[in-house]
């Protein structure tokens, strides 16, 4: 007779986890910890803003040869035909999408397309396979610019400042309708903040292809003399030295939250929809993270001063509390290994 622990635990090593965009920045690194924890990840990515050598870094840390499976979630029947071949899954981990908050308002129908069409066919899979845990990627841009810096799960959503932001609230909005009719998956929308870092190995971390859009791997090819520059953009914030403030979370803290995210939706007692801020709890600014990464690093680089971006808000950090205290899930990392982690993995490129 098997005690309840171990039903959990065979459950849980027994359990396929379809994890898109598995082979980007985060989703690599969630790929790690499913292992970590017993999970089986299912890694599907299209390689439309990752590399295929992401696999080989998982495959290092996890010590499993892990497969990339290259589709494109949009097509169904091929996403279909993956869960028949590997026997069936248990749950999805769902982060396949273009995240680049400028881009997104330069090119709105590239977003509304491959994020919102991703996300309705990923579900319609979920429903076919009668999925029992599904985590969505959200983000913390589903805020808007909110009117206090420091937000819970229950500060209203703005208005999004961008088609990127939007396509997120339309993605938690598309979950909570399908649990009103009736589906019987649980879902979970994870905000994110702002991840940066990699993992402590160095084997995995971020590859930005092309200029790199976000603060932490501009810092990082300034550094290592791939960039002239570094840009500050904006001096006249109502912040504390007038540049914008940030929540940086390190991309493993980030990617622990979604292996206590799908044990979390195995207790009978979760509720069918539920969403979490994924952030640190404490806010930072641009040119705090420019001086910490300088002196943990021991490095120089040249910085400038520019003129405000467009879409930027001026503050917003994360409350965390109902993710530790629902999930027990602690960001263990600080930022200044945060940036360490991202410098060392910069210097394996
Ligand atoms: N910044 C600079 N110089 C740069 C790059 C960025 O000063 O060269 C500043 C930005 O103006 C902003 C801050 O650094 O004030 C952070 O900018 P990022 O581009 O790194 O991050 P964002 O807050 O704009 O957005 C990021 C991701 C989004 C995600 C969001 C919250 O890009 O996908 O965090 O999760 F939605």
């Amino acid at each position: 007779m098997l005690t309840d622990f171990a039903k959990a635990y065979l459950r849980i090593s027994m359990s396929n986890i379809l994890l898109t965009g598995g082979a980007g920045f985060i989703g690599s690194h969630i790929a790690v910890e499913l292992r970590k924890a017993g999970y089986v990840p299912i890694i599907l990515d299209n390689l439309s803003n990752s590399l295929d050598s992401a696999v080989d870094g998982i495959s290092k840390i996890t010590g499993r040869k892990e497969v990339l499976h290259n589709i494109d979630c949009r097509r169904e029947n091929e996403v279909v035909d993956l869960i028949e071949k590997v026997g069936g899954i248990s749950g999805i981990v769902h982060l396949a999408a273009f995240k680049a908050v400028g881009e997104s308002v330069q090119n709105p129908s590239k977003y509304y397309d491959n994020n919102i069409g991703s996300m309705g066919s990923i579900l319609r899979v979920a429903e076919k396979f009668c999925v029992e845990q599904f985590v969505f990627s959200s983000s913390c841009t589903v805020y808007g610019s909110p009117q206090e810096a420091e937000v819970t799960e229950s500060t209203p959503m703005g208005n999004a400042y961008s088609p990127y932001g939007y396509t997120k609230q339309v993605g938690e909005r598309m979950m909570i309708d399908l649990v009103k009719a009736g589906v019987k998956t649980k879902f979970v929308s994870l905000r994110y903040f702002n991840p940066i870092g990699a993992h402590p190995s160095a084997w995995i971390g971020e590859f930005p292809i092309g200029k790199p859009n976000n603060l932490v791997p501009y810092i990082c090819q300034t550094s290592i003399g791939l960039r002239d520059e570094l840009t500050v953009y904006g001096n006249d914030y109502n912040t504390r030295d007038g540049s914008c403030i940030r929540d940086y979370i390190h991309v493993c803290d980030i990617a622990t939250a979604h292996v206590k995210a799908l044990d979390y939706m195995l207790k009978p007692t979760a509720p069918q929809h539920d969403v979490f801020n994924i952030g640190t709890g404490k806010g930072n600014s641009v040119k705090e993270i420019i001086d910490t990464f300088k002196e943990v690093n021991e490095i120089e680089f040249k910085v400038i001063q520019g003129s405000r971006r467009p879409g930027d808000v001026a503050a917003i950090y994360a409350n965390n509390q109902k993710a530790q205290s629902i999930l027990g899930w602690h960001p263990e990392y600080t930022l200044a290994d945060a940036l360490k982690h991202a410098w060392n993995w910069q210097k394996t490129l």
